[in-house]
């Protein structure tokens, strides 16, 4: 049992038991899977969400959740990691990004030709950053067929099928400029009332794909010249987030840009990467191309 008296995860408050050596496995195997490491802080969180799962599969304990994780080939350890992955995005996310990426787009347009050039959104969510980034490309082509292809991934499946399916609330685009509201959603009536979908030409501008950034190869295509790395790195210990770099700067073109997070440090990567802009970074001379 825990030391914390108070502590509702073991106070029998709860419907299911959760002990020390439940959090423990539980932070083991999604340390193991997705890379993410759980603090002591998370694990009310972590109850709450896995607990829906002990529900839905009418388990009832989670040392037999656990068990059943750990065999081999059980769908459930994509539903596992689905529930402790936190999603949390918005459209235009970090705006300064998508401004930096409008110049670069007509800068490289101008250099490459009409070539697509490839973007990549690595932790794209339920598809906000991705669709900011086609977005982003149309408006500097004032075309709603830009030379751009986009990339975007996430290890998480359910939120990829969100993203895939390119509708949302009207909340969740509230705070877009009303003129790219119009040019680039369409308004639901009747039962779609109060959501908006993405434009058919947005959509196709963006291909979801389920990517684990554990994995030890992406496949990603090369040349890269705008990737999107951003609020996940926060997520993994500092080895874990340079054995990533070490593969992403891989798949950048050779003046691509690294677009990171605002609370992410790379200063123990400075041989893979170097900064060039406001959390904005290129590949180091010398790092594996
Ligand atoms: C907080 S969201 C960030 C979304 C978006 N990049 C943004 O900044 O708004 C973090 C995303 O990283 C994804 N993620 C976590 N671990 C991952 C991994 N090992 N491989 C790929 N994606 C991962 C999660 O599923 C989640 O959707």
């Amino acid at each position: 049992m825990s030391a914390t008296p108070a502590s509702p995860s073991t106070s029998g408050r709860r419907e299911f038991p959760f002990h020390d050596r439940d959090f423990r496995r539980v932070c083991e195997l999604i340390r193991q899977h997705a890379g993410i490491a759980l603090g002591p802080a998370k694990r009310d969180m972590v109850y709450g969400r896995l607990s829906r799962r002990l529900r839905a599969l009418r388990v009832d304990s989670f040392q037999a959740y656990l068990d059943r994780i750990e065999q081999a080939g059980d769908d459930e350890l994509q539903a596992f990691v689905n529930a402790l992955t936190t999603n949390l995005t918005a459209f235009f996310r970090e705006p300064h990004h998508f401004e930096r990426l409008r110049e670069e787009l007509l800068s490289r347009a101008r250099a490459d030709g009409p070539r697509p050039l490839p973007l990549w959104s690595c932790a794209a969510s339920t598809g906000e950053e991705p669709y900011s980034m086609a977005i982003a490309a149309c408006e500097a082509f004032g075309s709603l067929a830009p030379p751009v292809r986009i990339l975007a991934t996430d290890i998480d499946t359910q939120v990829l099928a969100t993203a895939a399916q390119g509708i949302y609330t009207m909340e969740r685009v509230a705070g877009l400029e009303p003129a790219l509201l119009r040019r680039y959603f369409l308004r639901g009536a009747g039962a779609q009332a109060g959501r908006c979908r993405v434009r058919p030409e947005l959509r196709a501008l963006v291909d979801f794909r389920p990517l684990n950034l554990l994995a030890p190869r992406y496949e990603a295509g090369r040349d890269v010249v705008a990737l999107f790395c951003r609020n996940v790195m926060i997520y993994f210990d500092k080895p874990t987030q340079r054995e990533i770099l070490a593969r992403l700067v891989t798949h950048l073109a050779d003046d691509g840009l690294l677009y990171t997070g605002h609370s992410e440090n790379y200063l123990h990567a400075a041989d893979l990467i170097r900064p060039c802009g406001r959390t904005l970074y290129r590949r180091a001379d010398g790092a594996p191309a």
